[in-house]
């Protein structure tokens, strides 16, 4: 049951799809006070209970122990420390004496002090809001009748199901080529190779360096024709240049964010002086999607959309006072307050926040402010380019997916986790992030595995993969000038062989659990807890997860780790894959054990009644054979497998699936 309560007047997100009658009297189960204009919601959470959700946050899976912004940042330094990430996924789910779930629809501001201020209290503190409190039978209950608020996540096309590897720094044609052999070579699989900012002309959205890409539609065509798809960087901010037609079209049609005067607010970002195109104007917001055309006709498929929160390095005033201030302090004795001073003229340009209050959008229901619908900005680009591919090719999918995001996002594309370092602490972030964000509907979703900044190490690489062969973006980015980290860099070539090709051979399951989930409105990363609720020691598992109907994973998220303690909810088995083989090693009562996890291999748990299908690996998802499965089984009976046969490329296919029996 979902009930809805409105308070001040808040702006229109998209983010639901459902119309909830306003519900009647006092908001329970929390009580409310209103303060300086903001909303404050209480709630008095038991001594057991957890909290889980808030999609891309920081800390564990049960959120319970600090506090979250949600407020869509730009910081390559992702710590412990910090309260926001890169996305505004307002949804909890209260899980213990009580189980309820809320979402705070609000696109600015809004703060979830979860057991921080007083370890039993939760408190959200929201500015004007639909506030959508949701009680079901179940955590997994109260998580569908959500994803049915929020309508069907979106499903990309199965080569995107395949492994990619991308960096910051791959420059031209003959380093796209040289990644390309580099996997060839190492015969390893790959379905994709990304390119960062390196491959625009200066920076300029939808241009193509012609000197480094004298011919893109040639490489495209070429890599295709091996099973490997290019997938462009979008970034937000449109170069201010004389001449450049994005820029001049978009200011002749007003189609840019204003200051209060109403002249285009211009920003640093990439390629210096910068504008934002108004992506709250439905038609700015298709104008810009349809830019896209420019590389969808040299044949690219897929896009990733960046620096969309909107990050801003610096706006153009602000530099300038800056500047100014740093001059007039030349020849002084700076003393500690005055020296501070000059240094934080510049440390303070960047997502500065009187600068989200200095620029405006023009959205269908008024003038707002940007700092009022922040949180929608990386949405709605996504969204525009969503809706120009409708427009382009309608029944296609094409592969979408961007740095920020709000809820209703999820169903125009899917998310990466953003600039996460090669640190063990952010693998397991990784893993603790993915089932909030199924909750929030982002399926198609992971991070940079082995870690965007700083220098990996082999032993991370391998361990991040093992973890990543389970998560639906599968992808190997790194930052500018960290050591390289393509698999065929490393020494254990074995290794890496072994766990890309556990994903290949996987990939019938992981894409038939992910469409029934898209589609059914299921999770497909789950905690324990969620599927075990009776079960309290599952409540304090940290770092597993059921991957799909299937699976537990239990990943080695510790350097020199031989093994890890796992603990077992229920009866499983004992999945290895070993040197290309699959070993079955026996049978594991309900408890806690210490399983032995090399590093050159990949170590599952299959389900009691439950079983798994198979394809024999591929060098990319195009030469997979899906006719011939092979079944992982842990039953006694005979046991019904809905595998997905839709094309993997088109919306119209998808929903078909065969029902296969598979006999003990
Ligand atoms: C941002 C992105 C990162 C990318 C870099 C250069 O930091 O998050 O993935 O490599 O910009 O485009």
């Amino acid at each position: 049951m979902i009930k809805k309560y409105t308070y001040g007047v808040p702006v229109k997100t998209d983010a639901t799809v459902q119309e909830v009658p306003a519900a009647e009297g006092e908001i329970a189960p929390f009580t409310l006070r209103e303060e300086e204009g903001k909303y404050i919601f209480s709630y008095a959470l038991g001594a057991e209970d957890c909290v889980y959700g808030l999609g891309e946050q920081i800390r564990g899976i049960n959120k319970r122990g600090w506090i979250y912004k949600s407020w869509n940042y730009d910081d390559p330094i992702i710590h412990e420390g910090r309260k926001s990430l890169y996305g505004a996924h307002n949804f909890i789910v209260v899980f213990g004496e009580k189980t309820f779930g809320a979402f705070f629809d609000c696109p600015g501001e809004v703060v979830f002090d979860i057991g921080y201020s007083d370890r039993d209290m939760l408190t959200v503190t929201s500015e004007d809001a639909d506030v959508y409190i949701l009680e079901g039978e179940s955590v997994l209950k109260i998580v569908e009748e959500f994803r049915a608020l929020i309508g069907p996540s979106y499903i990309p096309p199965k080569w995107a199901f395949g492994f990619a590897q991308s960096k910051w720094g791959y420059k031209c044609e003959a380093d796209i080529r040289a990644v390309y052999d580099g996997y060839r070579k190492a015969e390893l699989p790959l379905d994709m190779i990304y390119m960062d900012i390196d491959y625009m002309k200066d920076y300029k959205d939808f241009t193509v360096d012609p000197e480094r890409y004298p011919d893109l539609t040639k490489l495209a065509k070429s890599m295709k024709r091996s099973g490997v798809h290019l997938v462009p960087i979008i970034d937000a901010a449109v170069k201010v240049e004389a001449g450049y037609s994005v820029y001049e079209e978009g200011l002749e049609k007003g189609y840019f964010c204003t200051d209060a005067e109403g002249k285009p607010f211009i920003v640093g970002v990439w390629p210096g002086d910068s504008v934002l195109p108004d992506v709250l104007n439905p038609e700015a917001r298709l104008w810009f999607g349809s830019q896209y055309k420019a590389l969808l006709d040299q044949g690219i498929e897929g896009f990733w959309n960046d620096m969309n929160e909107p990050g801003i390095f610096y706006s153009k005033g602000r530099l300038s006072d800056a500047i100014s201030y740093v001059a007039a302090a030349q020849g002084k004795n700076l003393d500690l307050e005055a020296f501070y001073d000059v240094t934080g003229k510049f440390h303070e340009l960047a997502n500065n926040p009187d600068d989200y209050a200095s620029f405006y959008h023009n959205a269908p229901d008024g003038r707002h402010v940007h700092k009022k619908v922040h949180n929608l900005y990386g949405y709605n680009m996504t969204r525009g380019a969503s809706e120009y591919f409708e427009q382009y090719d309608p029944d296609r999918r094409f592969l979408l997916f961007s740095r920020s995001s709000y809820i209703g996002h999820h169903r125009y594309g899917g998310i990466w986790t953003g600039d996460n370092c090669s640190w063990w602490s952010h693998l397991k972030l990784n893993l603790a992030m993915m089932p909030g964000l199924d909750m929030c509907g982002f399926l198609y979703a992971g991070a940079d595995l082995g870690g965007h900044g700083h220098d990996t190490t082999e032993e991370l690489m391998l361990r991040w993969l093992a973890f990543g062969i389970f998560t639906p973006l599968m992808r190997n980015h790194a930052s500018l000038g960290t050591r390289d980290q393509e698999c065929y860099v490393f020494k254990d070539k074995a290794a890496f062989h072994n766990i890309l090709s556990m994903r290949y051979a996987m990939i019938p399951y992981l894409y038939s659990e992910f469409v029934k989930c898209a589609l059914r409105g299921k999770m497909l990363s789950r905690p324990l807890a969620f599927d075990y609720p009776e079960d309290k020691r599952a409540r304090g598992v940290e770092d597993q997860l059921f991957i799909g109907d299937s699976i537990m994973i239990a990943p080695v998220v510790e350097q020199n780790a031989r093994g890890r303690y796992v603990y077992f909810p229920a009866r499983m088995k004992l999945i290895r894959m070993k040197e290309g083989v699959y070993l079955e090693e026996g049978i594991y009562e309900k408890g806690d054990y210490y399983i032995e996890i090399p590093l050159n291999e990949v170590v599952f748990f299959l389900r009691e009644g439950k079983v798994v299908p198979l394809a024999k690996p591929a060098m990319n998802v195009s030469l997979l054979d899906e006719q011939h499965l092979y079944f992982l089984r842990f039953i006694d009976r005979p046991t019904e497998y809905e595998v997905a046969r839709d094309d993997g490329e088109t919306k119209s296919s998808l929903g078909t699936f065969e029902t296969i029996i598979v006999a003990p």
